[in-house]
């Protein structure tokens, strides 16, 4: 006899459509090589990764990477977006349910980790997801196994499980929204993902790779930015990251009718220049060993870690530099 089956219904939050191609992820930054060494290295095995970093990170980008690098990447690769996806229902669209589970459900329904067998599961927004559920998926992951609702048979499956969050997990390990058994099972590999404005020395070739790639996608001639244009750019601080940096350049390719992109048709909060600079919070009281401690440290990871620029940028001789430096880490 042949089962009818229905397959999850298409709700917003999520996203099971294949990467076509494989997915760009540029970045020329030490920590951003250091990342790509990582994808290589877990693509091969099946442990859960946590992926971490503000919002427009790159944090999609990272874990299609790892599905399309691995071994499952002919596989279904389904992604759901944890705050997008009612919490009463997601326990349904998750294992899916038998004939009969409830009022309602006439039929026998796949869940999401059956659809995704073989393939990868990626939980965006993961912190978002119902304790209890949390709770449910910590089960199957230890066990390998689920049940639907309202079924007694326990199904194997054989599934990649990614995780990514924007928020920082202590507070909401701290706040009870993110369970610490389930976080432990998922940071055993952790990717943290650095805010652009901490790897400024990528922004001029994600601006060549946006302008070329999208100049191309919108049928347009090739565009270049005036050297003064440019430079704003380079000196934004780029809060929404990425996907801001992106945005703008999509806007401008369509916007600007010269083949010559000049500041008048940047956005306003990137030509003034009060959003140009990075900026370190230090609250009234701080210690001014803390102050120089926190200054010393952004200006490294503002540099990528060179420290003649950073002496440079101090004030200070290299020497004078690393004696700090050996107070603070000491
Ligand atoms: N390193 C990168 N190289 C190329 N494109 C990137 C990179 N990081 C982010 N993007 C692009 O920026 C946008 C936001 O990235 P996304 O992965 O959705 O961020 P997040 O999930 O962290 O919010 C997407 O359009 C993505 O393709
Ligand atoms: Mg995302």
């Amino acid at each position: 006899m042949k089962d009818n089956i229905i397959l999850p219904s298409d709700i917003s939050g999520i996203n099971n459509t294949l990467p076509k191609t494989e997915v760009d992820f540029i970045g020329n930054n030490s920590r951003i090589r250091e990342i790509y060494s990582v994808i290589n290295l877990v693509s091969d095995s099946t442990t859960p990764v946590l992926i971490t970093g503000e919002s427009g990170t790159g944090k999609d980008v990272v874990a299609r990477l790892i599905h399309s690098r691995s071994p499952r990447a002919g596989k279904p690769y389904i992604a759901i977006n944890c705050a997008a996806v009612p919490r009463d229902v997601f326990e349904n669209e998750l294992f899916g349910h038998e004939q009969g589970a409830f009022t309602g459900a006439i039929s026998k329904k796949m869940g999401y980790f059956e659809m995704a067998n073989g393939g990868t599961l990626f939980f965006d927004e993961i912190a978002e997801m119902a304790p209890e559920t949390q709770a449910k998926l910590l089960r199957v992951i230890e066990s390998k196994s689920l049940r639907r609702l309202g079924g007694k048979e326990e199904l194997f499956v054989d599934v990649r499980l990614l995780a990514a969050t924007n928020k920082k997990m202590d507070d909401a390990i701290n706040s009870g929204e993110m369970r610490k058994d389930l976080y432990y099972r998922f940071s055993v590999i952790e990717i943290h993902l650095p805010p652009l404005r901490e790897r400024k020395e990528d922004i001029s070739i994600l601006i060549e790779y946006f302008l070329s790639s999208l100049c191309k996608q919108q049928k347009k001639n090739a565009k270049k930015f005036s050297d003064a244009a440019f430079n704003m750019m380079l000196r934004y601080n780029w809060p929404g990251n990425v996907r801001e940096l992106k945005n703008v350049i999509e806007r401008l390719v369509i916007m600007c009718q010269e083949d010559i992109i000049t500041p008048n048709y940047l956005p306003v909060n990137i030509t003034d220049s009060r959003f140009q600079e990075d900026t370190i919070n230090i609250t009234v009281g701080t210690s001014l060993k803390n102050a120089e401690r926190e200054i010393i440290l952004r200006t490294l990871n503002a540099v990528d870690n060179n420290k003649s620029r950073a002496a440079n940028l101090l004030g200070v001789s290299r020497k004078a530099l690393y004696n700090k430096l050996d107070r603070i880490e000491g």
